[in-house]
């Protein structure tokens, strides 16, 4: 193996310190940042990232408030919840965790968020305001790649970056970002042609597709950096299958490859709930001047 492992895991504990200690200096001033998370139905993957997320705020000095909600809530009572958290002066940053049952219209929930409380970004408002260049709230995915690539690199400006995955959560927002620092930037996906070619030109490649180990070491420019946002659970031994966590890119094969890389779990996956924090903390501080 050839590539630098890129440590999510660390740089996710320093920025979550930094977050704390900026925390700890407006209780100074009796402020307190406040972080609502809605959560609807029974998802597993989902209650443990709300469980993580819960216990990562706290642990940074803000307020959590948690609610769980009955995978049979009506559109209507998510609304209000939704309303009653805008107004409610204790609650910085608001979440409702995605995916949402089927008879709730994501965007219409998405879309009654107070813009200056939607710490994930998902807004019509901050979506427009980044891809203006304007002071946005940003995704937290996305944005935590943005930082560990700025970290690795310096400047990312004149680098050539493809974004495997054209979802609203990170792709979309991920190619923003690159463009932003002056990456030259492609967004692949499920109907690009000759995909392999296309990632092969890239300096920086960020899969965020949802398909196990998909992008493999021959489809690198040698030393390209990787940043993995994929998290899969393999079917277990008894189904076939590894029943292990990988990410979107082959990591055996890449790291022959790839300069640098991040490993699944350990990579992008801390740096997600790092930067919800950190969110959580600017639109307190931007609500209190
Ligand atoms: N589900 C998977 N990732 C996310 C995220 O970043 N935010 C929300 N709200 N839901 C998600």
């Amino acid at each position: 193996m050839s590539a630098t492992i890129i440590d999510g895991k660390a740089f996710a504990a320093e920025v979550r310190g930094k977050v704390a200690e900026h925390v700890a200096e407006l209780a100074k001033k009796g402020i307190k940042p406040g972080l609502a998370v809605v959560l609807v139905g029974e998802d597993p993957a989902s209650q443990v990232y709300v469980r993580s997320k819960g216990k990562q705020t706290v642990e940074a000095g803000m307020e959590s408030f948690e609610h769980k909600l009955d995978a049979s809530t009506s559109e209507a009572d998510l609304l209000a919840l939704v309303d009653k958290l805008n107004n409610d002066p204790t609650v910085n940053g608001i979440l409702v965790q995605l995916p949402l049952p089927d008879h709730i219209d994501e965007d219409k929930v998405i879309g009654a968020i107070d813009p200056a409380k939607d710490v994930d970004g998902f807004h019509i408002s901050n979506v427009g305001l980044l891809a203006t260049g304007q002071k946005a709230m940003v995704p937290c995915t996305p944005l935590g790649c943005l930082m560990l690539l700025r970290d690795h690199f310096g400047s990312l400006s004149g680098k050539s970056a493809v974004v495997v995955g054209r979802s609203n959560i990170v792709g979309k927002p991920m190619a923003q970002l690159l463009l932003r620092d002056s990456c030259t930037v492609t967004i692949a996906h499920s109907r690009t042609k000759d995909i392999e070619d296309v990632v092969r030109g890239a300096d920086i490649v960020v899969a965020a597709v949802g398909r196990p180990e998909m992008v493999t070491g021959d489809w690198l420019k040698p030393g390209a950096v990787v940043i993995d946002v994929g998290i899969n659970r393999l079917p277990p031994a008894e189904e076939g299958g590894k029943g292990k966590l990988v990410g979107d890119v082959d990591f055996a094969s890449a790291s022959e490859v790839a300069g640098a890389i991040t490993p699944v779990p350990g990579g992008v996956g801390p740096m997600t709930i790092a930067c919800l924090l950190a969110n959580t903390l600017t639109a307190t501080c931007r609500a209190n001047g």
